[in-house]
């Protein structure tokens, strides 16, 4: 009786560490890459966890006919902000010829690049990018992009800024982010979680400023940058 019964412990201690050896055969398998190229991001990535739903940032690998990425993966987002990170991207086919860290939205199409492989050749080995510490943020991306870009030859660093206001790097989000406006009376440049009434979104996407002297309705004309910066301000506009 006593050897039965340390036959059924014996079952169920053997049992229980089946199931455990489950998960880490599952996970290992996971790792093993499969058919096609390999690469291996690292770096310390701050700022993804400031973007809003709907835009992910990626390692991805795209051809030169196309801005939807052909195979992605997601940068998790570090425990703390800045820290190294590394993700490996396997399975590139042919097809693909440029890998970049971007941020692409819902339909897999880039919306802004931050590091690219320019012709991706065949390897055996897996391609090492690294990419070292960089900002990868909401904001960083809009500023870069965008003011830039498009703004700072008149709302730049001069003595008298247009309409006072500042749109550099370090300076921008001040000038903009709950501070008033010198043409609409009681309206916000940006004004957090309603991109509709910030002067911003009204000045890029309306003709308002037609009469003030200079139009900006047709500045960007790029509806993925209109929707970002719409999306930033609609999720808080957080630096
Ligand atoms: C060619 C010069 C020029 C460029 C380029 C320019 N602006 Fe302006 N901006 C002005 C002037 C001048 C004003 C004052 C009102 C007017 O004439 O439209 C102004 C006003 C504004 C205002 C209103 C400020 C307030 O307090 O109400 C905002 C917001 C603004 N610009 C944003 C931008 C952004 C964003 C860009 C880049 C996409 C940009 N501007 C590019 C000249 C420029």
């Amino acid at each position: 009786m006593r050897m039965f019964l340390l036959f059924l412990a014996l079952g169920a201690l053997l049992a229980g560490t089946t199931a455990c050896d489950d998960g880490r055969i599952y996970e290992s398998t996971g790792t093993v890459p499969r058919e096609g190229r390999v690469l291996k991001l690292s770096g310390q990535l701050s700022g993804i966890g400031k973007w809003s739903e709907g835009y992910s940032v990626v390692v991805a690998g795209f051809n030169d006919e196309s801005d939807y990425a052909i195979v992605s993966k997601v940068i998790p987002v570090p425990e703390t902000d800045g820290d190294e990170v590394e993700v490996v991207l396997s399975g590139i086919s042919e097809e693909v010829t440029e890998i970049e860290l971007c941020v692409i939205n819902r339909l897999r199409k880039r919306v802004a690049s931050f590091r690219t492989i320019e012709d991706f050749t065949a390897t055996a080995d897996t391609t090492l990018m690294e990419v070292g510490a960089l900002d990868v943020g909401m904001y960083r991306t809009i500023q870069q992009q965008v003011f830039d870009k498009t703004c700072t030859a008149c709302h730049g660093g001069s003595e008298r800024p247009a309409a006072g206001l500042v749109l550099l790097s370090g300076k921008s989000y001040a000038n903009l982010v709950n501070h008033s406006s010198v043409f609409v009376d009681g309206s916000l440049r940006v004004a957090p979680y309603d991109s509709k009434e910030s002067i911003l979104h009204r000045i890029l996407n309306t003709d308002i400023s037609s009469t003030w002297g200079i139009d900006h309705s047709q500045m960007i004309t790029s509806s993925n940058m209109l929707t970002l910066i719409d999306s930033w301000i609609d999720n808080g506009a957080q630096e």
